[in-house]
């Protein structure tokens, strides 16, 4: 069984590349570059202006494949945003073509089953490039309005969830073609073989990058849906009972204010009338122009609008 290894902040980064060079890849993806010296990964991680939390939590997921993510509130979602869209345009300028030129250089496309071979992979390069420019063009972006507070609501992640499938069954194909059907003489042989290493560790990166966006990326995103939702609706009760009293226009007078506070501890309107030395049918008056200059009818909704207007102390309040 494969060991589990979890690399923490004061693990040098020359000794985590070292035990996983497969780390190699993430690296450029975070934006950094090689020569890192005997640094730590958290000295490297902030040198480099990248969420050390964040970093790791990547390469741990990508070298043990067996971490969860669920409601891990610790996750930037701007590291990691930078992170997928660095890894996109890795993959598409420079991982595509260079396996393209690769084959070009293995195999003989002049032959029928050469042309095969490159017609499956330029049609496995358009369908990785449409399904990498949905994301940049609308999961991406989406993201980024969150991040700035705003919700569109014809869009949420589970709609992004629901659709994204793995896209390396072309490449499986290809590989398949390559190594069942193609013949080689022994001068391409040793340039075909190094072509399909290649084509094995495309197919293993696709499937990391796939595996972070579903198991780090749409958990932290889910939860800052949850937390936009949980701010919108303080956003609505602060909003309500400010502009109910804004909406009419007519400010609270100071005896209508102590009827509120009456109400909000809970007295009836005989007792309010004793404690203001007013009659019954004065409270009931008040009461009612209360309710219409704020449009808050129920001692809940008046008890919200005492605490958030400092007219009681939210720890005298029955709750
Ligand atoms: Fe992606
Ligand atoms: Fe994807």
């Amino acid at each position: 069984m494969k060991n589990i290894k979890i690399y923490e902040p004061d693990d040098k980064m020359v000794t985590l590349i070292k035990d996983n060079y497969s780390v190699l890849q993430a690296l450029g993806s975070f934006g950094i570059n090689l020569g890192f010296g005997d640094k730590t990964v958290s000295e490297t991680c902030r040198l480099n202006g990248v969420d050390t939390y964040t970093f790791l939590a990547v390469v741990n997921f990508t070298i043990n494949n067996s971490a969860k993510f669920e409601d891990d509130d610790q996750i930037s979602v701007p590291t990691l945003l930078r992170y997928l869209k660095a890894s996109h345009t890795y993959y598409l300028d420079f991982q595509l073509p260079f396996i393209q030129r690769e084959l070009k250089e293995s195999i003989n496309d002049s032959d029928p089953l050469g042309k095969l071979i490159m017609k499956i992979y330029d049609e496995y390069s358009q369908e990785i490039r449409r399904h990498m420019k949905y994301e940049e063009k609308t999961l991406f972006p989406y993201v980024e309005a969150l991040l700035d507070g705003n919700q569109t609501s014809n869009y949420n992640i589970e709609t992004f969830s629901k659709h994204h499938e793995q896209t390396d069954h072309k490449l499986r194909e290809l590989k398949l073609m390559i190594i069942k059907y193609l013949p080689s003489d022994s001068l391409r042989n040793n340039q075909l073989t190094a072509t399909l290493y290649d084509i094995f560790n495309n197919e293993e990166w696709l499937r990391h990058h796939a595996d972070v966006e579903d198991h780090i990326f749409t958990p932290a995103i889910k939860r800052l849906e949850r937390l936009n939702v949980q701010s919108d609706v303080t956003k609505n009760i602060s909003s309500m009972v400010f502009n109910g009293a804004q909406e009419s226009g007519e400010a609270l007078s100071d005896r209508e204010k102590d009827v509120i506070v009456g109400v909000v501890q809970g007295l009836q309107n005989k007792e309010i009338a004793d404690r203001l030395n007013i009659s019954v049918h004065t409270v009931i008056t008040h009461r009612r122009n209360i309710a219409r200059k704020l449009q808050i009818h129920s001692p809940a909704g008046l008890t919200i609008y005492a605490i958030v207007n400092g007219l009681v102390d939210i720890s005298s309040v029955k709750l």
